[in-house]
């Protein structure tokens, strides 16, 4: 469907806004290769709505989605030879500014949080069905920081691992984007958390609900002598066999992400060998794909909104420095989430 053929919901600044600017890698490379350009406004086909973009989040996706590494992921649909979807971004929170046909849960101007194919620009199209509205309680800019990592957390914690109250959690990479609030949700079920991260962020799980966070730098997590009722791993580096040691005999493992490995399917050898080893063990141990979609949004809105859960400590850039918010990210530089600031609102 072309622009002309948008719901007559479409606001006459849209209409008028025919150009805009966004952040493009056109070949897989360097993050540092992200630069701002002027692309078409996209219009919303059947069941979309076009999001004039506030604010949207950098997570550890947006990286492998920027250098096509592992190479697994440019065959499983994101571009064999290059990004399919030039404009980098999925993040999105804004305001809905036109909306296609057969679109019934949104009109223009509802203010909503989700996922949208190249989010990092001005307008974004996005399915209906992955958004939600977005929590009173919270900032644009909070609200953007929020689907990717914070629905992968609502998934590892209550989803997967079925997180009880008095149970000891692990959380590997608590000081990241899905740990940050993989530790909020799981402090908000009840548990006793650990989390995993650099002394540099130390305050900032402490602050999120942990009660112990241990230095992955100093201390090897791997050789404590204590064992936990659920391991939620997102920082993706640890040998399943090391994890398994200090995971209860009945205990739960949930690999989120897998970083590191060869080029080929870099570090997502884990979760493809863990369901086999979990058939001759009484250990749980699992994988996991998150798929944000309403339902998803709107419990983790619920949370927000009874102050269980919030977006720790942030990082923002405007749109022109996408590059560095990426490479600030993959090199370990962020506390929590970076967030791509497309319009200047709280
Ligand atoms: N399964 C899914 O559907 C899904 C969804 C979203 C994300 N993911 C994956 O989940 C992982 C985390 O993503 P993210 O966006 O949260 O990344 P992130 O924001 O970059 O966070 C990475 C975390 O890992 C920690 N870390 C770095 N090196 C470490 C080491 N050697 N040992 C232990 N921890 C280490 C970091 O700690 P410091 O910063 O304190 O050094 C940080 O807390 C990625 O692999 C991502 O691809 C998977």
């Amino acid at each position: 469907m072309n622009a002309t053929t948008a719901s007559s919901t479409e606001p006459t600044a849209t209409m008028k806004a025919r150009s805009m600017k966004a952040a493009v890698q056109r070949h897989y490379g360097s993050p540092e290769q992200i630069h701002t350009d002027t692309v078409a406004v996209p219009a919303p086909g059947e069941g979309e709505v076009l999001v004039e973009v506030h604010a949207a989040g950098v997570d550890r996706g947006v990286w492998h989605l920027a250098t096509g590494r592992p190479l697994v992921i440019r065959a499983i649909g994101f571009g064999l030879r290059r990004p399919k979807q030039p404009v980098m971004g999925s993040d999105v929170a804004g305001v809905v500014t036109a909306v296609g046909a057969g679109v019934t849960r949104f009109v223009v101007g509802d203010e909503v949080f989700g996922t949208a194919d190249g989010s990092y620009a001005q307008f974004a199209i996005a399915k209906e069905d992955r958004l939600a509205a977005k929590p009173a309680r919270t900032s644009m800019t909070e609200a953007g920081a929020m689907p990717v990592s914070a629905v992968a957390a609502l998934q590892a914690v209550e989803d997967t691992a079925k997180v009880e109250s008095g149970q000891r959690v692990l959380i590997l990479g608590a000081s990241g984007g899905v740990g940050s609030f993989a530790v909020q949700i799981a402090v908000a079920a009840g548990a006793h958390v650990t989390g995993v991260a650099s002394a540099a962020k130390a305050e900032l799980v402490r602050e999120l609900g942990a009660e112990r966070v241990i230095d992955y730098r100093t201390t090897e997590v791997t050789e404590l002598d204590e064992q936990f009722d659920v391991i939620i791993d997102a920082g993706s580096l640890t040998s399943l066999g090391r994890l398994r040691r200090i995971l209860s005999p009945t205990g739960t493992l949930v690999l989120v992400g897998g970083e590191g490995g060869d080029s080929l399917i870099g570090g997502s050898g884990r979760s493809l060998v863990a369901p086999l080893v979990s058939l001759f063990t009484k250990q749980r141990l699992t994988g996991m794909i998150s798929a944000t979609d309403a339902v998803l949004l709107g419990r983790l809105a619920m949370l927000v909104e009874s102050g269980a859960v919030h977006a720790a400590a942030t990082s923002t850039y405007p749109l022109e420095r996408t590059a560095d918010a990426v490479t600030d990210l993959a090199a370990g530089r962020v506390a929590g989430k970076a967030i791509i600031t497309v319009r200047d609102v709280a």
